[in-house]
């Protein structure tokens, strides 16, 4: 077999088999498929599309290119949760640990952010001590013990998928919902889930722009699911705003714990709830979801999911007493409160606006390796559809310098649009593809 007749075969519109799939995969892994046809073939890709089974093929040849997590002697069910990325999603840190609370065991694989969106690795860092490099033999012993770990990727994971995601990057090609959609299921494979929430972020400040594309994508990872004999649900939940309302590190994990102590911000709750409610049906911990979703409320009135969540950071060498009095977490130099400029209902608060100006601040990175300021951010105090009083506060800005400080107060009041009349609130949900 050759290289470029696969690459031609491609650019010709035709299906590859999953021999041609996997020579292609194996070949770009060790070498011998170069850089530049790697990067025609994923062009060809992407104007010609992939049947499903031939994105299954791929997904299933990255996620064995590396090492591939077997949990089955650990848990009984191996439990996953995803988010394509989205402004203020904090998600995880309250989700992971009111599964857990529920009976489940759970161990996540998580992210740093790139772009505008945080990654959870690095709102956890904001914890001292708390360890997010734990091997492959310390995540598997945490799981088997606490039944619940918070940590970055272990071992070599879907290496094809890093080579080609950063070559993506470069090409143009990233906009390929058939490669978006084995990049992120290769690596959930890999990591060894069975079973997996999958948050499908929609709107402007996410990945998939528009309504019909993240369906499409739901529509793709569901049939990989299928067909690589795994389950998955996939939530769309809107990316427009941002999720609740703290954005930045620090910020995001204090707003977290609030969340698990019963208050937080209701859109942010009811997502939680919603995200936990799926993970604890497919991990067979409620038949129903209604079940599952008064589990997960009761866990966070009574306490059993924060207490989880202090275990977890106890686990990992991190501070408990940043837990237990979350005011302790780092703080910027330069804090205000800005107030609404007028009077009105707020029919748009931008999110991309929010995030990219949050990595102005410092909260994020805007390339890989970049350091991060764990203290500074932005707090949205309100949501598309409220009223809003002249003199208001309207958002809290925690910046590193005044210079900082200034050029994010414009940006973000740039982000609020007002209008006279009443304004509908935006949906939290546009529905769930199984
Ligand atoms: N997230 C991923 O992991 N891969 C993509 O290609 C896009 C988003």
């Amino acid at each position: 077999m050759r290289t470029v007749d696969v690459i031609i075969k491609k650019r010709d519109g035709l299906e590859l088999t999953t021999e041609e799939i996997q020579f292609f995969v194996r070949g770009f892994t060790d070498g011998s498929v170069t850089d530049y046809q790697a990067s025609a073939w994923a062009m060809a890709v992407l104007l010609n599309g992939m049947s499903d089974r031939e994105t299954t093929d791929l997904t299933l040849a990255m996620a064995n290119s590396g090492d591939v997590l077997d949990l089955s002697g650990v848990v009984d069910i191996a439990l996953d949760k995803h988010s394509t990325g989205g402004v203020g999603d904090k998600t995880t840190l309250v989700v992971e640990p009111v599964v857990s609370a529920c009976g489940l065991r759970v161990g996540k694989m998580s992210g740093r952010g790139l772009g505008f969106s945080g990654g959870t690795l690095d709102k956890m860092e904001s914890i001292p001590g708390f360890r997010t490099d734990l091997t492959q033999k310390e995540f598997l012993s945490q799981l088997k013990k606490l039944g619940l770990v918070l940590t970055g990727q272990t071992g070599d994971l879907a290496p094809a998928d890093g080579k080609m995601y950063a070559l993506r990057d470069v090409t143009g090609t990233v906009d390929s919902l058939s490669l978006i959609a084995s990049s992120i299921m290769s690596k959930k494979i890999a990591g060894g889930a069975q079973r997996m929430v999958l948050d499908v972020k929609v709107g402007v400040g996410a990945f998939m722009k528009t309504l019909p594309q993240a369906k499409d994508l739901a529509r793709i990872m569901v049939s990989i699911g299928r067909l690589a004999k795994r389950k998955v649900v996939c939530l769309l939940s809107d990316m427009n705003q941002p999720l609740g309302h703290a954005v930045g590190n620090a910020l995001e994990v204090k707003e977290a714990i609030e969340t698990l102590r019963g208050g937080g911000p209701k859109d942010f709750r009811e997502h939680c709830l919603q995200v936990a409610s799926h993970l604890i049906v497919l991990g067979e911990g409620a038949n129903s979801l209604a079940a599952a979703r008064k589990l997960a409320e009761a866990s966070l009135q009574d306490g059993t999911a924060l207490a989880r969540f202090r275990e977890l950071v106890a686990a990992q060498g991190g501070d408990v007493s940043y837990v237990d009095d979350p005011n302790k977490l780092p703080k910027a130099p330069f804090v205000e409160t800005v107030k609404a400029p007028k009077s009105g209902y707020l029919k748009w608060i931008d999110a991309k606006i929010v995030g990219e100006t949050s990595v102005e601040m410092g909260a994020g990175r805007a390339k890989k390796g970049d350091s991060i300021d764990p203290a500074v951010g932005i707090v949205v105090l309100h949501k598309v559809g409220d009223r809003v009083a002249k003199g208001d506060a309207l958002f809290e800005l925690h910046a590193n310098s005044k210079k900082s400080l200034e050029a994010a107060r414009a940006r973000v009041l740039s982000a609020h649009q007002w209008s006279a009349k009443k304004v509908k609130p935006l949906p939290h949900s546009y529905g769930v593809v199984k």
